[in-house]
């Protein structure tokens, strides 16, 4: 029987993920293991993977690789999350040198699974379908002291066609308001500053749940009479359950910030049909400018796909003129990457690659523009600044976050960490501003 003392996660994807992790650090810590970010000795290893797309998968399994041959010690090597989802047992059979696989919505069962691997020695998948059983987010161990992430929705239900996560993730599981209340103000009185709420859709929040009588902005309202709540975001918003009352509550409500992530994936109706996605590109457009509209000063960021099966040119450049139109913040732009067991794989993926990197290069620098041009319209104005530790490049900086995700760096020390201070962004290098900070504070924030 083996007797592992230390442990290494590994961690892939996104924010979701990033949480999970935190939340299985946390479950073998109080089993007495010890936390280790050396691969190299660690006696057990965990890849909390990410399947979203092939360059996802492709880091993972070389990392793995890598690791398995160097290692001669026989460590206890476990794959977690969307990949162990969508592969489930054939991981196993694939890969000789791991013992155990666990689904996005089986983390619960992390300790209880390493305990029958160590004591059987057997190799163990379990791969749920749909989420069921809320995780211990008490005892996670976070690993920012400042800035938390809160799940309050599991799955998706919208089935777009080029999108694993319906198959990695399940349909829509609402948490319950009360348990998500109730964490965050723990996390409140524990000196967070900033909580980010995290769902793959989270304007679906509580439609799985009708008998709550709670839909999303309802329980922004609520977060929002948290004692000392400082910053609330959230992450993501599919744009057909963006509503007014939605955008009533970013702009009414103090906390919460005025950023909202907001993927609009192509510019051309017939690819956005094809990806079915539930909108068409004017819809979106008209949701944006409502947004603009109603909350003063908000930010919006987008997700992109270039590329998608049978894209033309000339819809392509649909997509890069709705990028030039619509001045996103923040732009997160791929190449379509087909994923196994997707409804779109039943077209060819016939972009060459070559093209599909020409698109990517081109949206790129479109939006390298809008966000320069962005930033240069925001230089001389006041914004308010959570200071979230020293900069990286100069140790007599600080550095935070504005209420609309921009980086900003200004002469400060340690004390100031935690604090919102109110700046004026006096110049900018890269996607960095530069501040000084004001004496009076920007009236009606906290
Ligand atoms: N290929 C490329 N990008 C994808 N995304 C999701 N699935 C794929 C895929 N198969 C992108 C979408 C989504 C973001 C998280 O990843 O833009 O919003
Ligand atoms: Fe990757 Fe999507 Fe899974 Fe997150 S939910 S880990 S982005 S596949």
């Amino acid at each position: 029987m083996r007797d592992p003392q230390t442990f290494c996660i590994k961690t892939y994807g996104c924010q979701m993920n990033e949480l999970d992790s935190e939340v299985m650090v946390g479950m073998l810590e109080r089993r007495g293991l010890r936390r280790t970010d050396d691969e190299q000795t660690a006696d057990i290893l965990i890849f909390n993977t990410c399947s979203v797309r092939d360059l996802a998968e492709r880091k993972v399994l070389g990392k793995l690789g890598q690791v398995a041959r160097r290692r001669r010690d026989d460590p206890i090597i476990g794959i977690t999350g969307c990949m162990a989802s969508a592969k489930k047992e054939t991981l196993l059979k694939k890969l000789p040198y791991i013992d155990f696989v666990l689904g996005t919505n089986n983390i619960h069962q992390l300790t209880s699974v390493l305990d029958e691997v160590i004591s059987s020695s057997q190799r163990i998948a379990r791969v749920d379908d749909q989420f069921s059983n809320e995780l211990d987010y008490a005892h996670a161990t976070r690993n920012d002291p400042l800035r938390a992430h809160v799940s309050i929705i599991r799955g998706c239900n919208k089935h777009c066609t080029y999108c694993i996560v319906p198959y990695t993730r399940g349909s829509e599981c609402s948490r319950h308001p009360d348990d998500i209340v109730a964490e965050c103000k723990n996390l409140v009185e524990k000196g967070y500053k900033e909580i980010t709420l995290l769902g793959q859709n989270v304007n679906s929040y509580g439609k799985d749940r009708p008998d709550w009588s709670l839909r999303f902005p309802d329980l922004l309202a609520r977060l929002d009479r948290i004692p000392n709540m400082c910053r609330v975001r959230f992450l993501t918003s599919h744009p057909v359950d963006m509503s007014v009352e939605l955008m009533e509550a970013i702009r009414d409500l103090p906390t919460v910030c005025e950023f909202v992530h907001f993927p609009l994936q192509a510019g051309s109706n017939r690819i956005l049909r094809k990806m079915n996605r539930g909108y068409t590109r004017e819809d979106y457009e008209d949701k944006v400018a409502a947004l603009r509209e109603r909350v003063p000063g908000v930010a919006i960021g987008t997700d992109i796909i270039v590329g998608f099966p049978s894209e033309t040119d000339a819809e392509f450049e649909e997509t890069n003129e709705a990028l030039r139109r619509l001045k996103f913040s923040a732009a997160f732009l791929f190449s379509y990457s087909p994923r196994k067991g997707t409804p779109a794989t039943r077209w060819d993926d016939d972009v060459s690659q070559a093209e599909k990197e020409r698109r990517l290069q081109t949206i790129l620098t479109t939006q390298e523009e809008v966000s320069f041009t962005e930033m240069q319209q925001m230089l001389g104005t006041r914004v308010e600044v959570l200071v979230e530790g020293t900069s990286p490049k100069d140790e007599k900086m600080v550095k935070g976050r504005t209420r609309t995700w921009k980086n900003v760096v200004f002469p400060g020390s340690q004390q100031l960490l935690g604090t919102l201070q109110t700046l004026t962004l006096t110049s900018m290098a890269h996607q960095t501003f530069v501040g000084s900070l004001d004496i009076d504070p920007i009236p009606n924030h906290p």
